[in-house]
């Protein structure tokens, strides 16, 4: 053993002396010092030897460890110097012209739905709510079941959906990819008491065909506010501020009633046409309106099945999509552009 040791000693130094770069360095180290060295190997099995061989061989093994160490150090502090050297006598002697331009390092930048995103969750982050997020792939329980939408509910013809190919015995398919993000008010109540105050972004996934107005993923923001004495006015409040945060001060807003399982009574909000000041143009199809969300009075039944008492807690939900918003601030004509890669697209924002 001592005698292997000393072999290892030597020749690592021996080899050392020939390195001439850091590159070989680095290999040395890798094979002296590794893990995988016979060094690092005869140390592991020190400790098999009977106690007194064990005393002797384990400080020699130990000194070996040391001297391979140190030596490597000095050798890379030698290395670098070199390598310093050359350079300096490389500037000094050989022509480099120093006043050529760099050459240019690509800038990224964040996608259109990135940023409207982010701006849409500072708003709410600035009334006080958090930013949550949760799963792509959903169970039927949440994105319908415990939001009102029972099998052969005629409302899940809204939502054309993407099945998850796992049946359960009785053969039914419980899971998809999520169709909505309201399936995450369920899993936030589930695992906080009241107050909440969440906005949700995230991906959701239809089953459709695509045209300028329709992508089979896109992103959408849910909110969820829950306390004692919520009322429709916090809805209305918020929201208006929400809206003329984002699409500017002078804006107004239209609620209108509208039907979504989960909430009652259930609304949508419109705002007035930011780009033809509510008379009517293309961007408003003529109407001088555009629908930006849905939004309700978060429904009795759900805020029992999480056992939250509807006689104690009131609340509201919304949901918007994202890319919609997005094609209205910067006027995008066609959803198919979001998510198609193209450089001279995604260039401009
Ligand atoms: N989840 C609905 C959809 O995808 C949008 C929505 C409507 C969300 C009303 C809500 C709500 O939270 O209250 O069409």
């Amino acid at each position: 053993m001592l005698g292997k040791l000393d072999e290892i000693r030597s020749k690592a130094i021996d080899e050392l002396s020939s390195i001439g770069d850091l590159r070989g360095l680095e290999d040395w180290r890798v094979r002296y010092l590794g893990k995988r060295s016979a060094l690092t190997q005869a140390l592991r099995v020190l400790a098999e030897l009977p106690l007194e061989q064990r005393r002797g061989v384990g400080a020699v093994a130990n000194e070996v460890k040391a001297i391979l160490e140190r030596s490597h150090r000095q050798k890379k502090e030698a290395l670098k110097e070199k390598a310093y050297q050359q350079m300096e006598a490389a500037v000094k002697f050989e022509k480099i012209d120093v006043t050529l331009p760099g050459r240019p390092i690509p800038l990224g930048r964040l996608h259109p739905t990135t940023q409207v995103l982010r701006q849409i969750c500072d708003i709410f982050l600035s009334m006080g709510f958090q930013v949550v997020e949760g799963p792509d792939v959903e169970w039927d329980y949440y994105n319908f079941e415990a939001l009102n939408i029972p099998r052969d509910h005629p409302a899940r013809d809204m939502f054309s959906t993407f099945w998850i190919d796992v049946e359960t015995p009785s053969g039914e398919l419980p899971m998809l990819l999520r169709t909505h993000t309201s399936p995450m008010q369920i899993r936030v109540m589930e695992r906080t008491r009241p107050p909440v105050r969440v906005v949700v972004p995230g991906k959701i996934y239809r089953y459709e065909a695509t045209d300028a107005t329709h992508e089979t993923m896109l992103y959408q923001i849910e909110g969820l506010a829950i306390d004692e004495n919520i009322t429709f006015l916090d809805l209305k409040g918020t929201l208006y501020e929400f809206a003329r945060c984002l699409f500017g001060s002078q804006r107004k807003v239209r609620f209108r009633c509208d039907y979504f399982p989960f909430v009652e009574p259930g609304v949508e909000m419109a705002i007035d046409c930011f780009a033809c000041g509510g008379s009517g143009c293309r961007l408003c199809g003529g109407s001088g309106w555009i629908e930006i969300l849905g939004a309700g009075m978060v429904h009795p039944d759900v805020l029992r099945r999480v056992d939250y008492d509807p006689d104690i807690y009131t609340g509201f939900a919304f949901g918007m999509g994202v890319e919609r918003i997005a094609m209205l601030t910067y006027g995008i004509e066609d959803i198919r552009l979001f998510y198609s890669n193209d450089l001279r697209f995604l260039r401009q924002f």
